[in-house]
């Protein structure tokens, strides 16, 4: 054996001993694996037989496909902010090329959307939405999880009830009021849309954990813990004022002008009243509000 082959096979030995297992049977068992496949590690036979349609309209695969590469950038965008959730300590340079990550994710869905506004025909949209009400995109638990991970509790509270609300405020209280329940709920009498009952049926239990989870590793939380000198770095704040833009305002338009080509005054799959809902002017979402000045704020989402 070369030094080399010596000083990796005590390595081995090192690391098996440590969880009390033979390193020999393990360099035994390498005879037999398979090599590796692109197939076998990608996985494209799986991924590739998850597009279902429930129509006979072509164009309704663009729609189910567009709407999966939006849960796998999700999902990649969860990545990095659970990075850093759970880092304990952190540097300018590592918050802010994660901020970049998730912001050139967030990017490429906003500079896509015209995959849906333009890359579908009317006609056929307008025949395959009506065989899926009442679902919605609104009902995307990752989308939840992201600004759940994104900002703390109060600043996705709807504008109404945000005096009634503060830190010891219960989870569950704080969740019927957060702003997304104007899309079907009737604040005098309670009453929710189909669309949002079934949604919270299958995940309210999960939000309510991953609420209290981020509520003190939110994106936002960790930002205000960092040293003054962090935290006014100014490429740092341009990446969490970049992110806070691209989420809330323009991915929120290019979505807003896509349904407004298809929908324009008829009601949506998942029965809003969408216009008022979903434009940032009224929606007013805003991650990191004391990054932005007293005029921006006034004028979020106007003019876009
Ligand atoms: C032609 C395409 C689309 C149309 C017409 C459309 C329409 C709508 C409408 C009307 C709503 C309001 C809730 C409702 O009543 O249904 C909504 C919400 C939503 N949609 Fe879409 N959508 C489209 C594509 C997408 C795509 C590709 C995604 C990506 C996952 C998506 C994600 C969402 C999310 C996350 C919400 C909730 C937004 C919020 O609460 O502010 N939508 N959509």
């Amino acid at each position: 054996m070369t030094e080399s082959q010596k000083s990796i096979h005590n390595r081995i030995e090192e690391k098996f001993n440590l969880i009390d297992q033979n390193h020999e049977v393990h360099l035994e068992g390498l005879i037999w694996a398979k090599p590796m496949n692109y197939w076998d590690y990608i996985m494209p036979d799986a991924l590739l037989n998850l597009q279902v349609q429930r129509t006979t309209l072509p164009d309704e695969m663009v729609f189910i496909m567009y709407h999966q590469i939006n849960e796998l950038l999700f999902k990649m965008i969860l990545w990095e902010i659970d990075q850093v959730s759970n880092s304990p300590k952190i540097e300018a340079a590592f918050f802010t090329e994660k901020l970049r990550r998730i912001s050139r994710y967030f990017d490429m869905l906003s500079t896509s959307f015209d995959i849906m506004g333009d890359g579908m025909e009317m006609d056929q949209y307008m025949k395959f939405r009506n065989t899926l009400t009442p679902a919605s995109g609104f009902q995307s638990a990752q989308y939840r999880l992201i600004e759940f991970s994104s900002t703390e509790l109060i600043n996705l509270i709807d504008y109404r009830f945000r005096s009634t609300i503060d830190r010891n405020t219960p989870y569950d209280y704080a969740f019927e009021h957060l702003y997304w329940q104007a899309a079907g709920k009737d604040h005098t009498t309670g009453k929710k849309n189909t669309m949002i009952q079934l949604f919270e049926k299958r995940y309210k239990d999960e939000f309510l954990l991953k609420m209290e989870n981020y509520n003190t590793s939110n994106l936002w939380t960790k930002f205000k813990q960092l040293p003054d000198d962090i935290k006014t770095d100014s490429e740092l704040v341009k990446a969490m004022r970049h992110y806070d833009y691209t989420v809330n305002v323009n991915w929120v338009m290019a979505h807003y002008n896509a349904a407004g080509k298809y929908l324009g005054k008829a009601e949506a799959t998942g029965g809003s009243d969408w216009r008022k809902y979903m434009h940032p002017k009224y929606q007013r979402r805003i991650f990191f509000p004391e990054l932005w000045s007293k005029e921006e704020l006034e004028h979020w989402g106007e003019n876009v």
